[in-house]
């Protein structure tokens, strides 16, 4: 029961997560996942704004505002590290729970280097795509935009953006986080501290992809290290011929499930997170893919087809 339990909490604690960190992507819309997205995000600070103003008086609310204000209203490196809290600890977990199984029946010890290989690539597209420029639009180089992208007169046509003070060209969006007006614009990553922009969705769309492929090779390496576990202990042939099991896939399937939950769940635990994050990369990199190809934007109106 024990372990039923673990996977229990572990898919709990997963759907709060997916549902905190993506549960406004256009992917969710009208799931439930958006609901608890909206509870967790809105609900739930509203109660705890209250509180505060309950207990501290104005200045505390006041203090909270602030730290709201520097935490989602400015640009700000918090969902940065997050990542590479996320990225480092998934990593570290696979490296203690199964690298003392590489090299083992299924995987050779190459794995071990691969694997960090494939996480260096992935955090030098997030650094690429973090620090790279959008496409800052500005007084000296607007005219170079507007030529790029014209007016077509039916969604665009042209407007002066008001902050800024320089003509809008079309596609080109103001991030109100970073303050500046930056073309063709996608929308502002808070992963990535950045507008994703005309010049680096590219190195956004490379991130998505390649992070993507490090959760299939995790789940396909973690798959086989297991395997290669049941092999070397001879667990079909010990519930065969000791427990006298019937040699068939839907007899030993259940024993199986129980042994590897009860002495390798970590690994479970691991696997199942990746490979829901890899669903949701999935997901979001068609969706990204099918607005490239039909040349629109995420900000663009939704009823243009
Ligand atoms: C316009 O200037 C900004 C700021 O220097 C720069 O980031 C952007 O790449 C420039 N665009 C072009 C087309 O030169
Ligand atoms: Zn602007
Ligand atoms: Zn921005």
């Amino acid at each position: 029961m024990a372990e039923w339990l673990l996977v229990c909490h572990g898919l709990a604690t997963l759907l709060v997560l997916v549902s905190f960190l993506c549960g406004q992507w256009p992917i969710f819309q009208g799931t439930f996942i958006h609901r608890i997205h909206f509870f967790i995000t809105f609900g739930a600070y509203d109660y705890f704004r209250r509180f505060i103003h309950f207990v501290c008086g104005s200045r505390g609310s006041n203090a909270l505002l602030s730290v709201e204000y520097y935490c989602c209203d400015r640009p700000n490196p918090i969902i940065q590290l997050l990542y590479l809290i996320i990225i480092g600890g998934t990593y570290y977990f696979i490296a203690t729970s199964s690298f003392n199984y590489i090299p083992g029946y299924y995987l050779s010890g190459v794995h071990r280097y691969t694997s960090f290989l494939a996480v260096g690539v992935g955090i030098l597209f997030f650094l690429l795509t973090s620090f790279s420029d959008p496409g800052v639009v500005n007084s000296a180089n607007v005219s170079q935009y507007l030529s790029a992208y014209p007016y077509d007169n039916v969604i665009f046509s042209e407007k002066e953006c008001s902050t800024c003070k320089i003509p809008k060209p079309a596609r080109s969006k103001h991030c109100s986080i970073c303050d500046r007006c930056v073309a063709r614009f996608d929308h502002h990553c808070a992963w990535m501290n950045n507008c994703i922009g005309e010049r680096n969705t590219r190195y956004f769309m490379a991130f998505i992809l390649w992070h993507f492929l490090i959760c299939i090779y995790g789940l396909i390496a973690l798959a086989l290290v297991l395997a290669g576990r049941m092999k070397e202990l001879q667990v079909i042939h010990i519930l065969t011929a000791y427990y006298g099991i019937e040699n068939s896939f839907r007899k030993l399937a259940p024993f199986v499930v129980q042994w590897l939950l009860n002495a390798y769940n970590t690994q479970i635990l691991i696997m199942v997170f990746l490979a829901v994050i890899s669903l949701l990369l999935a997901g979001f990199f068609t969706y990204h893919a099918k607005l490239c190809l039909t040349n629109t934007t995420t900000n663009e109106p939704k009823e243009i087809k």
